[in-house]
């Protein structure tokens, strides 16, 4: 017969200490799941946005597209708004950020009468080629970013905007 007798002093110690463990862990479980929740949660479809735009009506002349995605930043949710000038070269669907390299200017295509062919940031005369470069002597010295695309059921998909891959 073993000697280890557990006196009434310990059994009510372990037992508290058990009950209040438990009660701890109930109360900080939701304050830790709330805390991290956000960072645990999976983004449906990856990064990609479908767009209104048919793969069959893109032509060899760029055209904006706007398109909408939630973006969410820690607890608040909002619909950001973006454009795209996409076009075709060849098979391949090019799509460029509209953001100026200068100064964050939005850039139009064929906007500036004397340079046809090219894109032109209004604020300082910012001029691009039409792959996105950039012309030299104009204030932009970088090339346009470049938007990741993908077909969706025959639309087209914009994702995450990545460097310039065509100059
Ligand atoms: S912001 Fe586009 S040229 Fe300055």
């Amino acid at each position: 017969m073993s000697n280890n007798k557990v006196s009434r002093r310990q059994f009510l110690s372990y037992t508290l200490t058990g009950v209040g463990g438990f009660m701890a862990a109930g109360m900080l479980m939701p304050m830790v799941r709330f805390a991290v929740d956000p960072v645990l949660q999976k983004k449906e479809g990856g990064d990609f946005v479908l767009t209104e735009k048919k793969i069959a009506d893109i032509t060899e002349v760029p055209e904006r597209v706007d398109f909408t995605f939630e973006q969410v930043d820690a607890w608040y949710k909002s619909d950001i708004t973006n454009a795209a000038w996409v076009y075709k070269e060849g098979d391949e669907i090019i799509a460029l950020s509209p953001v100026c390299k200068h100064l964050g200017c939005t850039v139009n295509w064929e906007a500036d009468p004397a340079h046809k062919n090219q894109f032109f940031c209004p604020c300082h005369a910012g001029r691009y080629e039409k792959n996105g470069k950039n012309v030299p002597k104009t204030p932009p010295l970088g090339p346009l970013d470049q938007y990741e695309v993908r077909e969706n059921d025959g639309f087209l998909e914009i994702g995450k905007a990545i460097p310039n891959t065509l100059v």
